[in-house]
């Protein structure tokens, strides 16, 4: 079961809010689910906790977020086929532009519904990705949106290639880039919200937070730097569990799981969780994590299966059947963040959040 604290969204939100500059908005970035933590409750509580605007990726997001916020302003800050564009119009959603062919069919269509789109051009900076690359063309586009009665400009934005590398001169690059295209297109409409900084760079650079910034992982409490969310006041909201579904002693020499890749180096006991890599707990992980039970760390020991790992409880049978195993979180005083499991499978706390999958309930904290 993955417990979501919706009160540290709320409090992480409360705290980000804190650190921008001047009037600048929090938009919750909720895609894939809200980083495998929930979208609906994670949206809320983002706006209880001082976010004013939703971000997703796609259509579907789109429209799964609109059935529980008729009021709240969405941006899909994706790629859009021409039928998902016409579902994020139905929705009333913002929309990513950065081609002239995507702005003429945006147009087109809502000229049909007869409600102007509201449109955010993305120039791209550096990150090499989606946006319009060359500033002037960029600035070209936000003209002809804002000269179109079917469109409305409403933001020019961007993102960053290497915010959460503190030591990288990279954002500077693209901010000196940035910063020219959105004063160009504010003397176009001076109330386009301009907007380009992630979590990263909420946090690490105030040049960077312009009318609006867009933060997802800090909102779940993890850290964009990969290290410790508390040195920036985030609190996680995910906690993984499972428990000690059955105990069984193991003598010297005995193995646990597929292809016998751990034996036991002397006489002990094995306990076995019902949690697996169907459920998101990655095989890299593998005799190579650790398990939180009854305030104590346990190793994962032999191959994780699809629904079960195996853990060395030692000889003194460190747990019972039913003992509560926690996989990321506290017990007592132990921990285990989502960033240890990144280092060990040399990933990004981003990964480990989205990777739990559907199968886990997610039950509120
Ligand atoms: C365009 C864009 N903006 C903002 C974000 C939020 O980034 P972070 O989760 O690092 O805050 C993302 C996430 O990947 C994104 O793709």
């Amino acid at each position: 079961m993955a417990r979501i604290d919706v009160g540290a969204v709320e409090r992480n939100c409360a705290t980000l809010r804190g650190r921008l500059e001047g009037e600048a908005e929090l938009c919750a970035v909720v895609k894939a689910d809200a980083y495998g933590h929930g979208a609906a409750s994670c949206a809320a509580a983002a706006l209880r906790g001082g976010a004013t605007r939703l971000a997703v990726a796609t259509a579907r997001e789109a429209e799964e977020l609109r059935l529980h916020f008729r009021e709240a302003p969405i941006l899909v800050m994706g790629a859009l086929t021409e039928p998902e564009l016409r579902r994020v119009l139905a929705v009333d959603a913002d929309l990513a532009i950065w081609r002239r062919g995507f702005l003429e069919l945006a147009a087109r269509l809502a000229g049909e519904i007869g409600a102007p789109a509201r449109v955010h051009v993305k120039h791209d900076s550096g990150m090499g990705r989606l946006g319009e690359r060359d500033a002037d063309t960029a600035v070209e586009l936000a003209r002809d949106v804002a000269a179109d009665p079917n469109l409305r400009l409403a933001g020019v934005w961007t993102h960053f290639a290497t915010a959460d590398d503190r030591d990288d001169p990279f954002l500077s690059e693209q901010l000196s880039a940035f910063g020219p295209v959105a004063d160009r297109v504010r003397e176009l409409d001076p109330s386009v919200l301009v907007h380009a900084a992630n979590s990263a760079a909420a946090l690490r650079e105030p040049a960077s937070h312009f009318d609006m910034v867009r933060c997802g992982i800090a909102v779940y409490g993890l850290d964009p730097f990969g290290v410790d969310p508390g040195e920036h006041g985030l609190a996680p909201a995910m906690e993984l569990c499972s428990y000690v579904a059955d105990v069984k002693r193991f003598e010297s020499g005995a193995s646990a799981g597929y292809g016998r890749t751990w034996t036991a180096p002397a006489d002990t006991w094995v306990g076995v969780l019902p949690i697996g890599y169907g459920d998101g707990v990655r095989r890299a992980l593998s005799n190579n994590a650790d398990v939180l039970v009854g305030g104590r760390r346990y190793p994962v020991v032999g191959t994780i299966s699809m629904d079960n790992l195996t853990i060395d409880l030692g000889p003194d049978r460190g747990a019972d059947q039913g003992a509560e195993a926690v996989l990321i979180g506290e017990q007592g005083s132990e921990r285990i963040p989502a960033e240890e499991l990144a280092r060990r499978l040399e990933t990004i706390n981003y990964e480990i959040t989205c990777g739990i999958s559907s199968r886990v309930p997610r039950a509120p904290a």
